[in-house]
């Protein structure tokens, strides 16, 4: 089990060029099952969730290369792909279930291990299900597989997510492309990752509007086109790498960056006395000033990102006063807590909200990843403390951040992995 030790106490300057969006690339992936036509797909990262990705469509039978050198994935799906996604493809990564959708609306069957929950929650789901089943699919759980058919193909209807779900948006927008005419969805998450997979299905010859805020309206089409894309930045690798600098109060320039998709959490950092500029071609970070404390609430975007709540939070282990933050999207992302406190931080946990007393010297320990961000939010916490931490189960880290020792490294950072 690979380990990583970071000696803290150095300052994070210099150049960091932020990675194509795992967020994005996996709905994208997912949705190519829809087409026989060639498909490129370009500023792929090379992380552990997109290897997972591309294995499961090659289980299936798609004929897709993942150019890991010029982080390119190529597919060019010729004959009719298998329904099945196994249990062992899908039990490390739950995004393979973005499948189901695009299975059931071109081959009428599907059978999907179901995803279990994770660390941060149970992850049901039922909105993905309740869809397709309002588009026409029959489904039934057996032995902890989704079996689901449409016989005469899924049809579109009007459906309203009873919550925000990216996933569920996901799912049923793809299977919409698909399905026999019209599909208007309401109370669809709106992430860049999705208005990226909007613009790749769009390519493929999709017709695609998004109608009021939270509506789209999808005409199924059963003739794609080939494809070129390349995926948007990664904004929550983006968003880790800004409170990198600001935790060490270092110097960064990021390059490959768009803060116009960021400003939750920009204005929030800069609220707290975080030097965000937006430069010509890179987006220059500093922090000179005592941070102040400040009140987070989690919410979907264009709200504060679930995924920046473990690193911010170790950010306001350095701020003046007592910070707040309110979890509002999983009912227990706060598996990082448990090992900050044993670096030292001071942090009380009332439901879903987390006090965060500032000013804390963190201090390097042994710890135990659980899932990808709270891991990165203790490389983090590993960055500013005082000696040394080494972090166990480094594989949770590989899943979602492309080459971060090295990224950190050449930003000063002293981390290495132990075999
Ligand atoms: C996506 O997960 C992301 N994963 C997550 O990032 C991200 O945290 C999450 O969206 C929220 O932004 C990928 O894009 C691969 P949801 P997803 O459906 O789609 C509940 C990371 O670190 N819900 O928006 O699974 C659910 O329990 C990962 O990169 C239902 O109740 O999230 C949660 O409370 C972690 N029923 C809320 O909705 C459903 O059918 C939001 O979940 C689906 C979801």
């Amino acid at each position: 089990m690979q380990r990583l030790e970071i000696k803290g106490g150095k300052k994070i300057s210099g150049i960091i060029n932020i990675s194509g969006s795992k967020n994005a690339t996996l709905p994208i992936l997912a949705s190519t099952i829809l087409t026989d036509k060639k498909v490129l797909i370009t500023n792929v990262p090379i992380v552990k969730d997109v290897e997972t990705m591309v294995d499961l469509l090659q289980a299936m039978g798609s004929n897709i290369k993942f150019d890991k050198k010029n982080k390119k994935v190529l597919i060019k799906n010729k004959k009719k792909l298998s329904t099945f996604a196994s249990y062992s493809m899908l039990k490390t990564m739950r995004a393979g279930v973005l499948v189901l959708g695009p299975l059931l609306a071109k081959y009428g069957f599907a059978k999907v291990s179901l995803p279990g929950g994770c660390a941060i929650g149970s992850r049901p789901i039922n909105l993905h299900l309740d869809a397709l089943k309002k588009m026409g699919a029959n489904i039934k759980i057996k032995d902890g597989y989704i079996i689901a058919s449409a016989k005469k193909g899924l049809s579109g209807c009007s459906i309203k997510f009873k919550k925000i779900s990216v996933g569920a948006t996901e799912n049923i927008l793809i299977a919409a492309c698909f399905a026999k005419g019209l599909t208007k969805l309401s109370n669809c998450a709106l992430e860049p990752e999705i208005q990226d997979l909007i613009t790749f299905l769009k390519k493929l010859g999709c017709r695609i509007k998004w109608k009021k805020k939270r509506n789209l309206e999808i005409y199924g089409m059963q003739n794609l086109k080939s494809a070129l894309h390349k995926v948007i930045f990664d904004r929550i690798e983006a968003g880790t790498y800004i409170i990198a600098s600001a935790l060490t109060n270092g110097v960064l320039k990021i390059k490959n960056i768009d803060t116009s998709i960021m400003s939750a959490e920009i204005n929030l950092l800069k609220k707290s006395g975080v030097k965000i500029v937006n430069k010509k071609n890179y987006v220059l970070v500093s922090c000179k000033k005592k941070l102040k404390s400040l009140n987070i609430v989690t919410k979907p975007y264009p709200g504060f990102p679930t995924d920046l709540q473990a690193q911010i939070m170790v950010l306001m282990t350095k701020a003046q006063g007592v910070s707040e933050i309110k979890e509002n999207i999983f009912e227990n992302r706060f598996m990082h807590v448990s090992e900050l406190r044993r670096m030292g931080a001071h942090i009380d946990i009332k439901g879903n909200t987390e006090k965060i007393l500032g000013k804390r010297q963190l201090n390097g320990a042994e710890l135990m990843e659980t899932d990808l961000r709270a891991s990165v939010s203790l490389v983090l916490a590993g960055l500013v403390a005082s000696n040394k931490t080494i972090l166990n189960r480094v594989y949770h880290l590989d899943r979602g951040y492309e080459k971060i020792e090295k990224k950190l490294t050449n930003c000063g950072a002293q981390i290495k992995r132990l075999k």
